[in-house]
C-alpha cells in the first residue's frame, strides 16, 4: 500500500494548492524555520560567491571544482549572444505598460527565432542570454543607451556594464546586482513562477515559451512585483514620518494602517515562519554600506516594528520580513532607484532556477519519461 503523505480535505480546496505535495525539486528547498537552501546548503553560505559558481551548483546538484566552473563560464560566454533580428524586435516593443510585459515578450521573441527545441541546450542558452535580454529590455524601456555586450567580463559584470546605470557607482552597484542575482535564483519547486513554467512545459511547450509564461506569473504583485510595491510602501512610510522617525512612531502608523484595512507590505510568506534569510543577508549589507540612507533607516525601523505589530493579530501566521522588505531599498541606496525594473531583475535571476527545474521535469523525472501533463482535478459547482 502506498504511504499517505498528505490528506486532502474540503478545507484545502481553493487555497492555491498551499502545501500540496506535487513532485520533486532537485535545485532548492524552503524550510519554514531555516529558509532557503540550494542543493542542501543554506543560502546564508552563498552571499559572497560568484554567480556562475551557484549556477553550476544548481545545474549539477553539487559544488563545482574551479576548473568545472571555469568551463561552464566559457560555455555561457559562447552562448550569450542574440541575433540582430531578436535585438531589433525587442527594441521595437511598445514601451507602454510594465517592463515585465516587455521582458516576457522578449523571451518569447528570442524563442521564436532562436529556440533549438532541446530543453537541456535551451536551458544553457537562456541562462547565457538572459543578462543581454534583461539589459536590452531595461535600456530600451528607460531610453538609456545600451553598451555592447562583453560576456568575457563575467556574468553580472557584463549586465552591469551593458546597462551602465546613469549616476551610479558601477562597482558598488555590481556588488549589489551580484548578491541580488544569487539570492533570487530559486525558491523551491512550488513558488508560482516555477510552478507555472513547469506546468506549461508539461504540455511540451519549449523552454522559451514556458519561461515567458513563468515571467508573466512573476509579474503579479503577490509574487515578483512585491519588490517594487514594498519599496513604494517604505517610501510612503518615510514621507509620512520623516527621516528622524522612531520605532514607536512606525509602530503607531502600522497599527493605524491595519485599522484602516490598508495593506502592510514586506511581511509574511506562504512557507517561511521566520525572517527570510535572504532578507537577513540584505539587511546586513544595507547596514554595513548604507546605514544612514533614509530609506534604509526606514526599512530597518520596519524590520523592528512590523513583527511587533503583526504578532498582535493571531490570524497572522508569519509576522516576519520577507526578501522584498529590503531588496528595493538596498537597490535604491546602491544607485538603482528605478523600482519599475526591480521585478525584471528578479526575473533575470529566477530564470536560472526555473530553467533547471524544467530540465529535470522534462528529461530526468520518472526515469526519463518526464512528469505527466499537469492535470489537477476540479469539482463542478456551476454558478451557485
Ligand atoms: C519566491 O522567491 O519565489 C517568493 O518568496 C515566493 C515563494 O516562495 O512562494
Amino acid at each position: 500500500m502506498s504511504e499517505i503523505i498528505f490528506e486532502v480535505t474540503k478545507q484545502h480546496l481553493e487555497t492555491g494548492l498551499r502545501g500540496y505535495p506535487v513532485g520533486y525539486c532537485t535545485t532548492s528547498s524552503v524550510d519554514a524555520q531555516k529558509g532557503l537552501s540550494y542543493v542542501g546548503h543554506s543560502i546564508s553560505e552563498f552571499g559572497k560567491k560568484d554567480p556562475v559558481e551557484i549556477i553550476y551548483m544548481l545545474i549539477h546538484g553539487r559544488e563545482g571544482e574551479s576548473k568545472e566552473v571555469a568551463l561552464l563560464s566559457q560555455d555561457l560566454q559562447k552562448r550569450a549572444s542574440l541575433s540582430d533580428k531578436v535585438m531589433k524586435s525587442i527594441q521595437g516593443l511598445p514601451k507602454e505598460g510594465h517592463p515585465m510585459k516587455l521582458f516576457s515578450s522578449a523571451i518569447l521573441i528570442a524563442g521564436m527565432l532562436e529556440s533549438t527545441g532541446d530543453y537541456k541546450e535551451d536551458c544553457l542558452n537562456i541562462i547565457a542570454k538572459i543578462p543581454l535580454i534583461a539589459a536590452t529590455v531595461i535600456a530600451h524601456h528607460a531610453g538609456w543607451e545600451l553598451n555592447k555586450s562583453k560576456p568575457e567580463l563575467g556574468y553580472m559584470e557584463n549586465f552591469n556594464q551593458m546597462l551602465a546605470v546613469p549616476n551610479a557607482n558601477p562597482d558598488e552597484l555590481l556588488n549589489i546586482f551580484k548578491v541580488f542575482n544569487i539570492l533570487h535564483y530559486d525558491h523551491g519547486g512550488g513558488n508560482l513562477s516555477a510552478f507555472v513554467g513547469k506546468s506549461v512545459a508539461s504540455g511540451l511547450e519549449d523552454m522559451y515559451g514556458s519561461l515567458a509564461s513563468s515571467m508573466c506569473a512573476l509579474a503579479g504583485p503577490r509574487h515578483g512585483k512585491a519588490n517594487q510595491d514594498c519599496l513604494e510602501f517604505t517610501k510612503v512610510m518615510l514621507e509620512h514620518l520623516g527621516e528622524n522617525a522612531s520605532v514607536s512612531e512606525v509602530e503607531e502608523l502600522l497599527k493605524e494602517k491595519l485599522k484602516n484595512k490598508e495593506l502592510i507590505y514586506g511581511f509574511g510568506h506562504a512557507v517561511l515562519r521566520v525572517e527570510d534569510p535572504r532578507a537577513s543577508i540584505f539587511y546586513e549589507m544595507a547596514s554595513e554600506l548604507y546605514a544612514d540612507h533614509p530609506l534604509i533607516r526606514m526599512a530597518m525601523l520596519l524590520r523592528e516594528a512590523g513583527p511587533k505589530v503583526l504578532k498582535e493579530n493571531p490570524k497572522v501566521s508569519n509576522p516576519y520580513p520577507n526578501v522584498d522588505a529590503i531588496s528595493g531599498a538596498l537597490l535604491t541606496a546602491g544607485g538603482f532607484p528605478f523600482p519599475e525594473y526591480y521585478t525584471v531583475l528578479f526575473g533575470l535571476s529566477r530564470i536560472v532556477g526555473i530553467a533547471v527545474q524544467i530540465v529535470y521535469e522534462r528529461c530526468t523525472a520518472r526515469d526519463g519519461k518526464g512528469v505527466a501533463i499537469y492535470r489537477p482535478k476540479y469539482f463542478y459547482k456551476g454558478n451557485s
